[in-house]
């Protein structure tokens, strides 16, 4: 529901022209509205509020007021430092974050952008050792039995580079990461394969910036798919697909410069 503060309103007509499925309209006195029919079309994604400079809109009960006020952000060249500098890290000090910092890395994934803004992603932050030990554990006997099995074969042929430091019992999956963070998403949502991805690739952004570091687990969404046990421990609801996993830390290791990576082609 959109609600008007007609005394607030200057009737610019901004909100009207930025509602993505426009259907905010104008009124003869150009006075915004939104009619009662279109209502469920609204996708909350809150344009309207955003974008209007008197904040005279609430939006499916959130006010202006509600809402973080604009400050600077960060310079290009800042930024394209942080991509540059971002490495994947496979070695993390054997420390938990602190709780103040989980918080405020959990609080960022609410603006991450989703397909028709479905926002029906879920998450799952592991923020405990013990818990991490479980995961690592687990994923290792599941490896190990299906190495017996000689399934491993066909389903991860490359597991085979890692065989002897997984026996010596070395954590090549997990990579001693204190934290772990799994996106899930409902299998029918709209963008089911780019949501989970572009969440986290946010989320590492912020840990960049906290000095932490990240590495994706591809393996660790297999395990997580195949082994009911680890699955279960998760915690997502059925129907949701787990489709992303993020280690995160104090990274215990130091990059002294960026890398020089090969050019994508880019066709102008
Ligand atoms: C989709 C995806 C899956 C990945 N899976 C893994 C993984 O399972 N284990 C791992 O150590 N690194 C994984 N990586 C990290 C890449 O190997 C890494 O990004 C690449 O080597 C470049 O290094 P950089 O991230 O430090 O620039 C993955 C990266 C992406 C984008």
């Amino acid at each position: 529901m959109i609600v008007i503060n007609k005394e607030k309103c200057i009737r610019c007509g901004s909100c009207v022209r930025d509602c993505i499925i426009k259907i905010l309209k104008s009124g003869e006195d150009g006075m915004p509205y939104l009619p009662d029919k279109l209502e469920r079309c609204c996708l909350n994604c809150q344009h309207c509020l955003a974008v209007c400079p008197t904040g005279a809109l609430t939006c499916n009960g959130v006010s202006a007021a509600q809402c973080e006020p604009l400050r600077p952000l960060p310079r290009p060249e800042d930024m394209l430092s942080l991509l540059r500098q971002r490495r994947s890290v496979r070695k993390y000090k054997n420390e938990s974050l602190p709780p103040e910092i989980l918080e405020k890395l959990k609080e960022s994934l609410a603006w991450t952008p989703t397909g028709c803004n479905a926002h029906s992603l879920m998450f799952r932050v592991v923020e405990t050792k013990e818990e991490m030990t479980f995961y690592r554990e687990e994923t290792n006997r599941m490896i190990m039995k299906l190495v017996n099995t000689g399934i491993m074969r066909w389903i991860y042929p490359a597991i085979n580079r890692f065989l002897e430091a997984i026996q010596n019992g070395e954590d090549v999956i997990y990579r001693g990461a204190p934290h772990m963070i799994v996106a899930a998403v409902p299998k029918k949502a709209p963008c089911a394969e780019a949501d989970p991805w572009i969440a986290l690739s946010y989320f590492d952004l912020l840990l960049q910036s906290y000095g932490l570091g990240s590495c994706w687990c591809g393996f660790a969404v297999h395990a997580f798919k195949w082994n009911k046990t680890l699955k279960k421990q998760l915690g997502f609801p059925k129907g949701y697909k787990i489709a992303a996993v993020l280690l995160f830390g104090k990274p215990d290791v130091t990059y002294h410069r960026a890398t020089a990576p090969e050019n994508f082609k880019i066709l102008t």
